[in-house]
């Protein structure tokens, strides 16, 4: 292991399991319709290329960009760095996230989204951390809820570190302290 790592916290194994439910229920849930699932770069690639290829309803893809400044967690102001390229109204949106901590970015997405009328929205996290929540925001689908850690790995990172590692880890206190 990564000598800046303190323990797994969520092993492959249990992140590809996990997925496969959460492409499940996402495929019985929007059986009549072609959802657009949008990827908030960069933390949630991984997840969202795992997720739609396990998808068995037709898809689309877009993509969103934005930044909160600083390197670790978010300090809530938010920047839009990249939007969507086509129009989402009267799309079902799935709006694809790494994980929900303060939950300010996804507000401010839902509802910049939603001022374009789309049919519907929905949130799909890979993890939340409800203990950090600052503005109320729950995902529909999520993948797993965790402690109060700083995590990385599997598209989460550290100031721009770490994301192409499989399984997800505890960031050991002293590297970001
Ligand atoms: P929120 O706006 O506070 O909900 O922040 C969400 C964003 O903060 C995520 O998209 C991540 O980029 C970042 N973040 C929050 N907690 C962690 C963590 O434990 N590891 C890595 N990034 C995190
Ligand atoms: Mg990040």
């Amino acid at each position: 292991m990564h000598k800046d790592f303190e323990k797994v916290l969520v092993t492959k194994e249990q992140i590809s399991t996990r997925i496969t439910e959460l492409a499940t229920a996402i495929s019985t849930d929007y059986k009549d319709t072609k959802p657009l699932f949008v990827c908030i770069l960069k933390g949630s690639i991984i997840f969202y290329a795992d997720l739609i290829r396990k998808m068995t309803v037709p898809c689309q893809l877009d993509f969103i960009q934005v930044s909160s400044y600083g390197s670790g967690t978010t300090t809530g102001k938010i920047k839009l760095l990249k939007d969507l390229d086509n129009s989402i109204e009267g799309r079902d949106v799935i709006i694809v996230e790494d994980i929900v901590d303060s939950g300010k970015t996804l507000s401010y997405l839902k509802e910049l989204l939603g001022l374009r009328k789309p049919n519907s929205i929905k949130i799909c996290t890979l993890l939340d951390k409800p203990e950090r929540r600052e503005v109320a925001l729950e995902a529909d689908y999520c993948g797993f809820v965790i402690p109060n850690e700083f995590v990385v790995g599997y598209g989460l990172d550290y100031d721009e570190n770490y994301r192409e590692f499989d399984q997800i880890y505890i960031l050991k206190p002293e590297v970001y302290m």
